[in-house]
């Protein structure tokens, strides 16, 4: 059985000059929320393929894929041309262990993002799993610009879905606002804002954290917590943090 399959571009959401969401539909194995896949394209008799995350939970059709468009990058600024109709290969099997089975219990779960990071948490926090483990859900996304804070409709139902158990932090490094907490993430852990915002501590003996997105950001909040005595969880020695890198930092 080849390892592609075939998929069909049934929607398309363009958030800005850069940001765009693609629905697809496509027949591919089961898979579990956090998990990617494949997406790919012929490009000069190559197939160029490259890991996208689900957005869409497990149970919901069609498939869903969020991305930034990378200057100069091989394959994004051909998936952004992509139209109702066209065609594009999706990898039959998702992957992966960025998922809840893989993290601890504890009463918050707390989902850090940067950028097009935050799209994976759209899958996992559509799940009855986080609301069944966690008392309350934090997910904070980390943007440059405001009009970068996207999903603001799905994240609205899960609040009403959720209510009083999930708090959605907004942050934006690079303009001012009237509503969302100024700068990164890590900054915002260390001078108290970002837990302050939350109504909770982030500690050790309560906290879950999940760190998805710009690589530099999931190394520095890494760190940050650390400092705090949250530890990196692994299977054989559970700790607080689990994280998903989307590129290497230079
Ligand atoms: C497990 C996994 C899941 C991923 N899921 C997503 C996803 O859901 N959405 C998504 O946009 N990307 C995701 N990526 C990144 C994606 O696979 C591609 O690397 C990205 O779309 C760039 O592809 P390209 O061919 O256009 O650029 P390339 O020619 O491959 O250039 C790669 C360079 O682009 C930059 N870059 C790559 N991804 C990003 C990004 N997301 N944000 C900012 N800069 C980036 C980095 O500088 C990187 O070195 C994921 C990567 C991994 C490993
Ligand atoms: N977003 C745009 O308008 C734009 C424009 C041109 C090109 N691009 C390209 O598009 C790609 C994606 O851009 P993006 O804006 O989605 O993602 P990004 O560069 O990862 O930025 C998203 C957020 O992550 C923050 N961040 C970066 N490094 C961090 C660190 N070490 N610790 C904590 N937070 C950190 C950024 O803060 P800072 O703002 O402080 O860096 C920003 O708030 C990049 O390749 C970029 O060069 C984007």
């Amino acid at each position: 059985m080849s390892q592609w399959v075939a998929g069909r571009i049934c929607g398309k959401r363009c958030w800005t000059e850069k940001l765009v969401s693609l629905q697809v539909e496509a027949e591919v194995a089961p898979f579990v929320a956090g998990q990617f896949t494949r997406l790919a394209l012929d490009l000069d008799g190559e197939r160029v393929a490259r890991p996208y995350s689900f957005v869409n939970p497990p149970q919901e059709r069609p498939l869903e894929f969020y991305f930034v468009v990378v200057p100069d990058g091989r394959l994004t600024p051909h998936l952004e041309r992509l139209e109702p109709g066209d065609h594009l290969w999706v990898a039959r099997q998702g992957s992966g262990f960025f998922v809840l089975q893989e993290v601890p219990d504890g009463r918050e779960l707390w989902c850090l993002s940067t950028g097009t990071g935050m799209g994976v948490f759209l899958s996992i926090l559509r799940t009855p799993e986080p609301w069944a483990r966690f008392e309350r859900v934090i997910l904070v996304h980390g943007v440059r610009y405001a009009r970068e804070l996207t999903y603001g409709d799905i994240l609205a139902d899960i609040g009403r879905q959720h209510p009083g158990r999930f708090v959605m932090i907004p942050m934006v490094s690079r303009e001012e606002t009237d509503f969302a907490l100024p700068g990164r993430i890590p900054g915002a852990i260390e001078n108290g804002s970002l837990e302050e915002r939350a109504g909770v501590q982030l500690a050790p003996e309560r906290s879950q954290v999940m760190i998805c997105g710009n690589p530099d950001m999931v190394r520095d909040t890494r760190a940050v917590l650390e400092r705090r005595g949250l530890r990196r969880h692994r299977r054989q020695a559970p700790g607080h943090i689990t994280t998903e890198n989307y590129w290497r930092s230079a």
